[in-house]
């Protein structure tokens, strides 16, 4: 009989540690899982994980730690009174960071002695396994190359370099993206109920041009690399019009225009510094850091 291999500790059983645990044990892999509530780990104890009553015990397994936790803090809970027993172990830490704290826990796994890999999850937790999940590295290549098989069980996996910020930086910039996107989206399906017209056809009208807009990002970037805004495609006065036209539309629906605000505030900003026919990608000025 041949025994399972082993792919070390999860700690954190929340919708995406579970997940994250569930396609190790799909994969026919054995591993070791801890909650800090207990009661989460019976579906996945039922299909072969082995659970652990503490974070400490967990670690006894051996194997790399991977933690899927809510928060920088959590993890500094769980992991800060296990700095002894974790030096000389590779931690692969999948928790939402901003990048000061991802590159605060390296420093801190370094003055302890432990491998430390960050994580950054673009996926959902259904999504975990199956195509289109992508998850982010930072920090050592090393803990990276040696568990790569269970991390590409997840996903699609990069090492995005050895600062340990980087995966946290690149995930949180793509996610400030979405954001917008989205409430510009919601936005336009208030304007068309208005009129009784169902989001989800909004949708189908909304989504392809909106994906065709986004295949323009590479141009957008070169514009912005180059600093080239003297020959604008549409320039920032040309926009304002263009935004203003979309908030009086929506006022006269009785929807509030604030998503398009936002935008309008940015634009008018690079008009008042006296930029007003250049390009409107000149408003990542109004972004940027200020010398
Ligand atoms: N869900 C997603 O779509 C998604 C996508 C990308 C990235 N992520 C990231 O993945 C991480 C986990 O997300 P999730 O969706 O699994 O969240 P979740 O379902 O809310 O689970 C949170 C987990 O953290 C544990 N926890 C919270 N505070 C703790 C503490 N002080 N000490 C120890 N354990 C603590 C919870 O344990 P209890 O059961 O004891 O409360 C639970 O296991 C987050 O950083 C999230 O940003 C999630």
């Amino acid at each position: 009989m041949t025994s399972k291999p082993h792919s070390g500790s999860m700690l954190g059983l929340g919708a995406m540690g579970g997940a994250l645990a569930q396609a190790v044990l799909d994969a026919g892999r054995t591993v070791t899982v801890w909650n800090r509530t207990p009661g989460r780990a019976a579906e996945l104890v039922s299909q072969g994980a082995s659970e652990a009553a503490t974070a400490g015990e967990a670690l006894l397994a051996g194997g790399p730690v991977f933690v899927c936790l809510f928060d920088h803090a959590s993890v500094h809970q769980t992991l800060d009174p296990l700095a002894e027993s974790l030096r000389g172990r590779a931690v692969v830490n999948l928790t939402t960071t901003t990048p000061a704290e991802a590159r605060e826990l390296a420093g801190w796994a370094q003055r302890h002695g432990i491998a430390y890999l960050d994580g950054a999850i673009m996926a959902t937790p259904p999504m975990i396994g199956g195509p289109g999940s992508h998850i982010l590295y930072s920090g050592s290549r090393s803990v990276f190359d040696e568990h790569r098989q269970i991390l590409d069980l997840w996903a699609t996996s990069t090492h995005e370099g050895d600062d340990a910020g980087l995966a946290s930086l690149f995930d949180l910039a793509i996610l400030a993206g979405m954001y917008p996107l989205f409430a510009g989206f919601l936005h336009g399906a208030a304007m068309v109920q208005s009129a009784g017209i169902e989001a989800a056809e909004f949708a189908e009208r909304a989504a392809p041009f909106l994906s065709a807009m986004t295949a323009s990002f590479p141009g957008t970037a070169a514009t912005v690399d180059g600093a080239t805004y003297e020959t604008p495609l549409q320039s920032l006065d040309w926009t304002r019009t263009a935004l203003e036209t979309i908030a009086r539309a929506s006022r006269e629906l009785d929807v509030d225009p604030v998503p398009i605000d936002m935008v309008t505030a940015l634009v008018r900003g690079e008009i008042d510094a006296g930029h007003g026919a250049e390009d409107f990608n000149r408003i990542i000025e109004q972004l940027r850091p200020r010398a």
